[in-house]
Parts: C-alpha cells; sequence; structure tokens
C-alpha cells in the first residue's frame, strides 16, 4: 500500500518537521546561549517533533531525551532516567557508562532491580541523585543537551523538580537543558512560581499552531509528492482545524486516502472529515462525558460562540461564577486557548463533535 505522506501519529521525524523553522531557530539559539528553556503548548501542537529536530540540528551537541508522560513516582522518574541513559550510544554512550560505573550504577537495569525483593530494592531517590550526577559529569566532558519531555508530571510526585534543580543549578552553562510540557498552568507553576533560581530563569516559549502558509505548504508537498493535487484543500483543514498540527494531519490522511491518483484533495474533503468523524466520535463521547456539569456547559457554549458569558451560555444554564471557574480549569487543562480575544477549545474535532451532536 502506498504511504500517507500525513502521518499523524507520534513525533515526526526531524526532516518531517515542517512549517516550525522560526520556533526551531530561536530554541537553537537559546540553547547555544546556555539558556534553561521551557516550551509550551497544549497536547498535539507537535513539541515533542519540534524537540527531536533542535536536537538534529545540534550536531556538535549530544542528546539525552527523558521522556517523563505520567510518571507518579520517584520510582518512576528514576526509571526513566535510567533507560534514557542506557539508551545513549557512541560517545555519549561510552561517557554515561563510564560515570556510572563510577557511582556504582548499572544503566538500563533499573526497572528490573526495583521490582526484586524489598530487602534489596534500591532506594529510587538515591538512584535518581545518582544519575542526574551521570548526566552533569558527562556535559562536563562533552557539549550535551538534556531534554525533559512532559516535564508537567513531576509536579506530582514529591522531590524531583527540587532533585533535577539542585543537581543542574551550578550546572547549565555545560548542560543544554530544555524542558517541554503540555499542561500550561502547571509548566507555568513549575517555571514562574518558585522563588530560587534555575527554573525561575528559564525562558518560557509558546508552540502556535501552524500557521495557514505552513499547512498550505505541508498539504500541496504532500499531495503533490504522490502526485495528486490538493485543489483548495488547506483552506478547508485551516477553516476547520485552525493550524492543530495532529488534527491538520490526520483530516489531510483521510481526505488523502480518498483520492485518486491524479484526483483533486478537495472533492475527498467530505469524505475525509466524515471519516474523521467516525472514527473519533467514541473517544469524543468518552472525553466529553469525562468532563462535571459546569465544564460540559462552558465546552459547547465556547465551541459555539467562543464565550463563556454571551446568550448560549444563558441557554445553557451557565451562571457567572462557575462559567469563570470552569473556563479557568479547562484553560489550565490546555483544552481551552484564548485566541484572538475569543475562547476556542484546542481540539477542533471535540469542537465539532460539540457542534454536531447539540445543535442550537
Ligand atoms: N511541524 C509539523 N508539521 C506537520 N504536522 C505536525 C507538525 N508537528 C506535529 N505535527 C503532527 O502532530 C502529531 C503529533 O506531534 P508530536 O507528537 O510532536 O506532538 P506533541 O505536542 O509532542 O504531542 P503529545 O501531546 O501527544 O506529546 C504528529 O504525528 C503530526 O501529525
Ligand atoms: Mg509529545
Amino acid at each position: 500500500m502506498e504511504e500517507s505522506p500525513f502521518p499523524y501519529q507520534g513525533p515526526l521525524e526531524p526532516g518531517e518537521v515542517r512549517g516550525r523553522d522560526d520556533l526551531v531557530a530561536d530554541l537553537v539559539r537559546r540553547i547555544a546561549a546556555h539558556k534553561v528553556t521551557a516550551l509550551l503548548g497544549p497536547r498535539r501542537y507537535g513539541k515533542t517533533s519540534v524537540l527531536h529536530r533542535v536536537a538534529a540540528e545540534l550536531t556538535e551537541v549530544h542528546t539525552i531525551f527523558v521522556d517523563l508522560y505520567e510518571v507518579t513516582s520517584m520510582a518512576d522518574v528514576a526509571v526513566r532516567f535510567d533507560e534514557a541513559l542506557a539508551a545513549t550510544t557512541g560517545r555519549l554512550g561510552s561517557l554515561t557508562r563510564r560515570y556510572a560505573v563510577q557511582v556504582s550504577l548499572n544503566l538500563g537495569a533499573l526497572r528490573v532491580a526495583l521490582s526484586g525483593p524489598a530487602r534489596s530494592r534500591p532506594d529510587p531517590a538515591l538512584v535518581l541523585h545518582g544519575l542526574l550526577d551521570v548526566i552533569v559529569k558527562t556535559a562536563a566532558s562533552s557539549a550535551t543537551l538534556l531534554v525533559v519531555d512532559e516535564f508537567s508530571s513531576v509536579a506530582r510526585v514529591e522531590g524531583v523538580a527540587g532533585a533535577m534543580r539542585t543537581a543542574f543549578q551550578h550546572h547549565y552553562r555545560d548542560l543544554g537543558l530544555i524542558f517541554a510540557g503540555s499542561h500550561p498552568s502547571m509548566m507555568r507553576t513549575l517555571f514562574t512560581s518558585r522563588p530560587q533560581p534555575f527554573y525561575g530563569q528559564a525562558d518560557l516559549v509558546d508552540i502556535a499552531p501552524l500557521s495557514a502558509a505552513a499547512v498550505e505548504e505541508i498539504v500541496d508537498r504532500g499531495f503533490a509528492t504522490t502526485g495528486r493535487h490538493s485543489g483548495r484543500l488547506a483552506g478547508l483543514l485551516v477553516d476547520f482545524a485552525a493550524g492543530h498540527p495532529q488534527r491538520t494531519m490526520q483530516l489531510a490522511d483521510a481526505c488523502w486516502s480518498h483520492t485518486q491518483p491524479g484526483g483533486s484533495g478537495d472533492d475527498a474533503w467530505p469524505a475525509g472529515l466524515a471519516q474523521v468523524r467516525r472514527e473519533s466520535s467514541d473517544g469524543m463521547e468518552r472525553l466529553f462525558s469525562g468532563h462535571n456539569l459546569s465544564e460540559r456547559r462552558v465546552l459547547r457554549s465556547v465551541a459555539v460562540s467562543g464565550s463563556v458569558h454571551g446568550h448560549e451560555a444563558e441557554l445553557l444554564g451557565l451562571g457567572k461564577s462557575p462559567a469563570t471557574s470552569s473556563r479557568d480549569s479547562l484553560r489550565d487543562a490546555g483544552e481551552l486557548i484564548l485566541h484572538n480575544g475569543s475562547l476556542r477549545i484546542v481540539d477542533p474535532v471535540l469542537a465539532d463533535w460539540i457542534r454536531q451532536r447539540f445543535p442550537l
């Protein structure tokens, strides 16, 4: 089967990242200037893809990539660092292994050691301390970038942010450090409300939706390189998905798969949209019903009017004070964003599902 030019699951390869040149250049500059940097943005906006691309651009620098997605305990965090270090290869791999031996750590063996009998189980906090030390020593011998993805999860685990600060605060001149996370309020809290130096010195950089020009370039190129025309599809995608990277790609893929070689993608828009609606409707239903009543009212009001205080809100029985507090919690969680003065549901497919499901 012909491979789709629009992958929409998981991070992209560095060479596939488009429309992010300015952001990538900006991040590369900050890292080169030894600024601790945090990349903030909603889910599925392409944060991990951008981080991979940044690492690929920094050809003189070795990268250690740690993913803290949904970590819930110190043991979890230590295992993620252990596995990230165990995955290093080449010169970086020999350095990390050499320094690990010096602190009696056997990289890659922690998960198994932690599931052993209680008596012989290592203390995860001590192990983490040792692993962070390995990173600092490695960075002192060779230019190293530490990428910490999904950093907002550490807010749940007592002691991790502090341990990382203690380990890195005097070394960020050697060690490039970039954090990313999708829970905007948690990220801001982690980086701004700490009186201590280090996190407070970080530059916070937002990842925006893809521009209309980027969507056009991505869509036109994807269709052209596979012998099809995109027609007006890019415009339809921008109207529907407003630059949401993953949804844009998913819809582009669906339209592409309904377009014969030589055909035009915009003819496939109704079929592509119907397919994505079909595939996502159960998930949207679950997501929506997982919210409390006041949040559901806010989502409905925003989906239709972009506001929580107008006529729609009134029709839905949404009072002023619950409207404000649920709006804020949905914004904190990264489900709503403020765009040009009006509120928007981050996921355009959820917004569409709500409008279809609850026509007013
Ligand atoms: N620059 C881009 N150009 C086109 N599509 C993109 C781009 N960045 C991301 N995407 C699309 O979004 C999807 C998710 O990207 P990625 O995993 O990097 O996002 P993320 O913000 O890290 O998501 P998550 O919140 O799941 O960690 C990709 O599979 C791709 O379809
Ligand atoms: Mg990611």
